[in-house]
C-alpha cells in the first residue's frame, strides 16, 4: 500500500523568519497561546513549527536531545502543551552532520541527523511530533530515502502519518528540472522551490515568478510546492505587497506558515485570517494556478493566474501587478475554460459581490498588488461521451 497523502497544504507558524536560532520553550508556548486567542487557530492555522536551533548533542544512547537551557521541560511536555490546545507540533531536522545554521562557518553547530535518520524519527515521534521539516543546505548530503523509509515504517507501526517537508531542489529556481526534482514529489508532502524568503518585494516576487512557471508541473494530488513561510507582519512590505504575498500563496495551494512574532496589528492579522482567501488555498481540489495571460509593462509585467475550485463552474483568479505603477488588468472568461455565458465576479479580499459580467472583468490594481477574485460561471458541456 502507498503512503497516506495529505489533501491540503499545512497551515501554521514557524520560528525561522522572525527568530532564527533563538527558539525556546516559553516562546513556543506563547505562540501557541496567541494562535488560539487571536483567531488564527479558528481560521485553520494548526502547526507550531520549531525550526533550526533547538537541539544540543546526543545522549549516551545516541538519541538527539533538545537543548535543556532552551527547553527545560523537554520536548514531550511541550508537545503535550501544544496538543492540549488542539494544535500540532512541527520540528526541524537536517540531512547533514550539523544543521544549516552551522554550515556558513562560524557560530554554533547544531546536531544534524545524517546517519541517524531512523533513530531521530523514533525520538521526535516519541515526543508526538506531527510534522518534520527535513533540511539540507547545499545539496551535498546523502539521499532523502532514509528519512522517507523511517517515516513509512513509523506509519506502519503506529498508524500515524507525519507530514514531511523537504528543502528546495537546487537548480529548480533556474528552471532546470533534474531527476532530483521529480523524486522530491515521492519523498516529501511538499518541497521548497526557492532559497529562503525575505521580507522584501524582490524576494516575494522571485518566489511568485518561480511558482507561476513551475507549480502546474509539480503540484499533484498529495503534493504541494512550499513557497516558504509567510513574511506578513515582518519587514517593510507595503500593504499591496503583503496582500499579493498571501494571495499568490493561496492561488498555488501552498503551505500557509506564518513567520511573524504574533504581536500582530489588525492589518497583518486580517491578511492571515481572511476566510475566503484561506478557502482558496485549502480548496479540496488543491490545484496550482496557471498563468492565462501575461502583459509586459515598461515598469513590470501584469499577470492573470487562475485555478479551478471544487465548486462546479468556479474559478479563483488573481490579477497580479508586478509593475511599479498602477495597471488595468483584464480577465477574459473565455480563458477560464468556462461555458460561453455571463459569470458573476466576487472580490475575495473585500468579501463583496461585484456583479454579473458578460465576457470579461477588468480592474485597476495597485503597484505590486493583486486583485483576488472568485468567478462563478458554468462548466462547458463536454463534447462526445466517454464509455
Ligand atoms: C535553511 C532553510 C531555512 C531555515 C534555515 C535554518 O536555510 O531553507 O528555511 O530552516 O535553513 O538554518
Amino acid at each position: 500500500a502507498g503512503r497516506i497523502r495529505f489533501n491540503a497544504a499545512p497551515m501554521g507558524w514557524s520560528s525561522w523568519n522572525r527568530y532564527g536560532g533563538e527558539v525556546n520553550q516559553s516562546l513556543v508556548k506563547a505562540i501557541a497561546d496567541a494562535m488560539v486567542s487571536n483567531g488564527m487557530k479558528d481560521a485553520g492555522y494548526q502547526y507550531v513549527n520549531i525550526d533550526d536551533g533547538w537541539m544540543k548533542g546526543r545522549d549516551a544512547h545516541g538519541n538527539i536531545q533538545a537543548d535543556p537551557r532552551k527547553f527545560p521541560d523537554g520536548m514531550k511536555a511541550l508537545a503535550d502543551y501544544i496538543h492540549a490546545k488542539g494544535l500540532k507540533l512541527g520540528i526541524y531536522l537536517a540531512n547533514y552532520t550539523v544543521t544549516c545554521i552551522g554550515r556558513g562557518g562560524g557560530g554554533v553547530l547544531y546536531t544534524g541527523s545524517l546517519g541517524h535518520e531512523a533513530e531521530d524519527v523514533r525520538t521526535v515521534t516519541s515526543w508526538g511530533v506531527d510534522l518534520i521539516k527535513y533540511d539540507d543546505c547545499d545539496g551535498t548530503a546523502g539521499s532523502f530515502d532514509a528519512i522517507r523509509n523511517a517515516l513509512d515504517s513509523f506509519a506502519r507501526d503506529s498508524g500515524k502519518t507525519v507530514y514531511l517537508d523537504i528543502p528546495y531542489v537546487t537548480r529548480l529556481d533556474q528552471f532546470i528540472h533534474t531527476p532530483d526534482s521529480w523524486a522530491a514529489m515521492d519523498i516529501g508532502d511538499s518541497a521548497r522551490i526557492a532559497s529562503d524568503v525575505r521580507a522584501t518585494w524582490a524576494s516575494i516576487r522571485h518566489n511568485i515568478d518561480i511558482a507561476r512557471v513551475l507549480a502546474p508541473a509539480y503540484v499533484e494530488p498529495g503534493f504541494v510546492i512550499d513557497m516558504d513561510s509567510l513574511e506578513i507582519g515582518n519587514g517593510s512590505l507595503t500593504p499591496a505587497e503583503a496582500q499579493t504575498h498571501m494571495s499568490i500563496w493561496a492561488m498555488m495551494s501552498a503551505p500557509l506558515i506564518a513567520g511573524n512574532d504574533l504581536t500582530l496589528d489588525n492589518g497583518a492579522l486580517g491578511l492571515l485570517t481572511n476566510r475566503e482567501v484561506i478557502a482558496i488555498d485549502q480548496d479540496p481540489l488543491h490545484f496550482a494556478a496557471s498563468e492565462i495571460a501575461l502583459r509586459p509593462g515598461p515598469q513590470g509585467d501584469t499577470h492573470v493566474l487562475a485555478k479551478p475550485l471544487s465548486r462546479t463552474g468556479s474559478r479563483a483568479v488573481a490579477l497580479l501587478n508586478e509593475g511599479d505603477i498602477e495597471a488595468r488588468i483584464k480577465v477574459k472568461f473565455a480563458d477560464l475554460g468556462l461555458a460561453k455565458s455571463p459569470a458573476s465576479v466576487r472580490d475575495v479580499w473585500a468579501h463583496k459581490d461585484l456583479g454579473v459580467f458578460s465576457s470579461s472583468y477588468e480592474a485597476t490594481v495597485a503597484p505590486h498588488g493583486t486583485s483576488l477574485l472568485v468567478i462563478q460561471g458554468q462548466e462547458p458541456a463536454l463534447s462526445g461521451s466517454v464509455r
